[in-house]
């Protein structure tokens, strides 16, 4: 009888974790379900501990993540080493080879969420390492303040100040990085990163030297709206939920858990910021192909509590799609990559659209059967493809 039991429930367990059901045209689905079912496990254990309240969920993923971390090793063509830009921690990649002139610069930012992740994880060291070498690039790849212990701005703030100090001319005479050939690139949390200081540039008077590009892979880009059609679609789609991204967004502004309560019911904003509204309105920002079957209905307008304690969610600097026209139009050459797949399509479709309507010249790589996270998966195709379409790009632009 025990052993029957036992057994019923290791079907129902093997079922629950292993039976994703995935999109059919994703490639090497085996392997995609075997990575996120891993993911799975650490994050019900992580969940279930912080139910008990043994800690905080998002310090116990970061605790997990820091045990696969790598240390700054140099190989035959890269030299890696961990410094500091201006008390932030940042990991540097030098090409080995001679260098007839001045090389490209590129400041990485890494995504996870704003809450876990680091340059030294080996996804993020491996990409850092590839694109020095394909690019013959100095890659300033820099890490920032973590949520909970952190919250917005200091993440900001943090990767605002690193690239400061790396835009200056001495510093860049240093690294052998030609000022007129520097860009920002970062991930998810880390897109989000990129477009937010990109902005701030343009307004910063005290910067001389400007950026020629900006790389966006699947960034988040807005906190106002939760129920675009990307997340309506993403209760299946692998890696990020829907309810792990409300998660991920209010733990960058707060540890009070009312902001994401308020944020899942996708009634957050106040009413006197209702204007804002205009600059995530998938009806009218979205292709059509994107809005299939859904109706647009204006997000319900909730207290200004939350708002007066928390304002970032409404501050361009944590969603740069509520830049103005005008702030857009003076961005520089812009890559943005987004996945079908991904609860964060439609925010990068958006800031798309936006950014051509004001004139910026835009690349738009849009991958039918991509999913969050494609882009830094160790040994798979879709990888390699994206990631041979990023260095290309910027092999070309930058
Ligand atoms: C260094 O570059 C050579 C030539 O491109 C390549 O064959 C080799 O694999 C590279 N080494 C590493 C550690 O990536
Ligand atoms: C969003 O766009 C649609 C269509 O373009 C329009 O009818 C609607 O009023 C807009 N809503 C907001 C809140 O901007």
């Amino acid at each position: 009888m025990g052993r029957k039991i036992l057994l019923l429930i290791a079907v129902v367990l093997v079922a629950y974790y292993v039976y994703i059901p995935l999109p059919g045209d994703i490639e090497e689905p085996w392997k995609v379900m075997l990575e996120t079912t891993q993911l799975k496990i650490m994050m019900d254990l992580v969940s279930f501990a912080e139910d008990l309240g043994i800690n905080h969920y998002m310090d116990m993923m970061q605790l997990l993540m820091r045990f696969q971390e790598v240390q700054a090793t140099s190989d035959e063509n890269v030299t890696v080493i961990d410094t500091a830009f201006n008390s932030v921690p940042v990991r540097i990649y030098v090409p080995k080879r001679k260098s007839e002139s001045l090389r490209r610069g590129l400041f990485f930012i890494h995504g996870g969420g704003w809450c876990f992740g680091s340059a030294a994880l080996p996804a993020y060291d491996l990409l850092s390492r590839q694109t020095a070498e394909r690019l013959d690039a100095v890659v300033v790849s820099t890490d920032y303040g973590l949520a909970p212990k952190y919250h917005f701005p200091h993440q900001f703030e943090d990767v605002y100040r690193a690239l400061r100090w790396f835009l200056q001319e001495d510093i860049l005479e240093i690294y052998g990085v030609d000022p007129r050939r520097v860009g920002v690139s970062g991930d998810s949390a880390g897109g989000n990163l990129a477009a937010a200081v990109t902005q701030q540039l343009i307004k910063d008077p005290d910067v001389k030297i400007k950026l020629k590009v900006q790389a966006l892979i699947y960034p988040a880009l807005q906190a106002l709206d939760m129920n675009l059609p990307s997340h309506q679609e993403g209760l299946y789609f692998p890696f990020l939920s829907p309810s792990l991204m409300v998660r991920l967004w209010s733990e960058y502004f707060t540890t009070d858990r009312t902001l994401e309560k308020a944020m899942l019911l996708n009634q957050h904003v106040p009413m006197e910021s209702s204007h804002l509204f205009q600059f995530v309105n998938w009806s009218s920002l979205l292709p059509e192909r994107f809005k299939k079957g859904y109706f647009y209905k204006s997000p319900t307008l909730g207290s200004s509590e939350l708002s007066k304690k928390y304002p970032g969610f409404l501050d361009v600097k944590a969603c740069p799609l509520l830049a103005n026209d005008n702030t857009l139009s003076l961005l520089p050459l812009t890559y943005i990559i987004t996945c079908q797949y991904d609860v964060l399509r439609d925010d990068g479709v958006m800031y798309a659209t936006r950014l051509q309507n004001a004139g910026v010249h835009v690349t738009h790589h849009h991958i039918e059967n991509g999913f969050h996270g494609a882009f830094t998966l160790h040994g798979f195709l879709i990888a390699y493809r994206l990631k041979n379409q990023y260095f290309n790009w910027l092999m070309e632009n930058l």
